[in-house]
């Protein structure tokens, strides 16, 4: 499994690279299935990426009618909770492009049955794709402990190898959440990770560089058949050794 890592001088211009990527990724999506189907990460990094692509730039580079959006993960808030990464994707993004809303396929994670809410969720990506969902984008954050998703360290949703979306508690935030699980990540056309910020840099050197590939929750994302980018903002990559490309 080869994966391409790309350092950009700041997040701008990581926004900047994999918008023109996702450009190309969705005209080739939609020639070859009549759609794109794309996976959108949670964070604080994101959010400039989303901006970007709602923006006179990009905005009508694409055909949002054919654009599906999901979730990898999400908070156990209400939608319109500062913490939400639907709020957040929805400000900077949804609700500034013409994507129908039949298009956007929310993670219902405030729901009391955390785990049928999981379940709904599975059966709305069973109901898309057919069977094993295999996105054409899906994008990633890692944190500075190398959760991606809401696949955290030493919590339960790291061992799941049949369903595709479960509740997670993740004890050190004494909070659960809503997260794919790696069958899915891992079944992606395209894997890309947006990693940025210098309190990621100790923890990037390990997951990409460390000979002990089971440290981190990140390293668990192996795509099976698609490929995998990692697009990383210069302050993140200071410990990296490997040549990039
Ligand atoms: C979330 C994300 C999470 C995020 C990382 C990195 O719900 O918070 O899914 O996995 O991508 O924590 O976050 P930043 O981009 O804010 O550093």
């Amino acid at each position: 499994m080869s994966s391409d890592i790309v350092i950009t001088s700041d997040v701008a211009a990581l926004a900047e690279d994999m918008a023109n990527r996702l450009v190309v990724m969705a005209q080739e999506a939609i020639a070859a299935r009549g759609r794109m189907s794309l996976c959108l990460s949670g964070g604080s990094t994101p959010k400039t990426l989303y901006a970007l692509l709602a923006g006179d730039a990009f905005r009508n580079r694409f055909d949002w009618s054919r654009i599906h959006v999901f979730w990898g993960d999400e908070r156990s808030v209400p939608p319109d909770h500062a913490d939400s990464n639907y709020r957040m994707a929805h400000e900077a993004l949804l609700s500034r492009v013409p994507i129908p809303a039949a298009n956007v396929h929310r993670m219902e994670a405030e729901k009391a049955d955390l785990a049928a809410a999981a379940a709904a969720y599975e059966a709305t990506l069973r109901a898309f794709f057919g069977g094993l969902p295999d996105f054409d984008v899906m994008l990633l954050g890692m944190g500075p402990d190398g959760h991606t998703a809401s696949l955290f360290p030493q919590t339960e949703a790291l061992r799941e190898t049949t369903r595709w979306v479960v509740p997670n508690r993740v004890d050190k935030m004494n909070t659960w959440r809503m997260t794919m699980t790696y069958p899915v990540i891992n079944h992606s056309r395209w894997i890309c990770f947006l990693v940025a910020g210098k309190d990621k840099a100790d923890v990037l050197k390990e997951v990409l560089e460390s000979a002990d590939r089971t440290q981190f929750p990140s390293q668990g994302v192996k795509p099976d058949n698609g490929r995998m980018l990692w697009l990383v903002e210069q302050a993140a990559a200071t410990r990296l050794t490997l040549a990039r490309a």
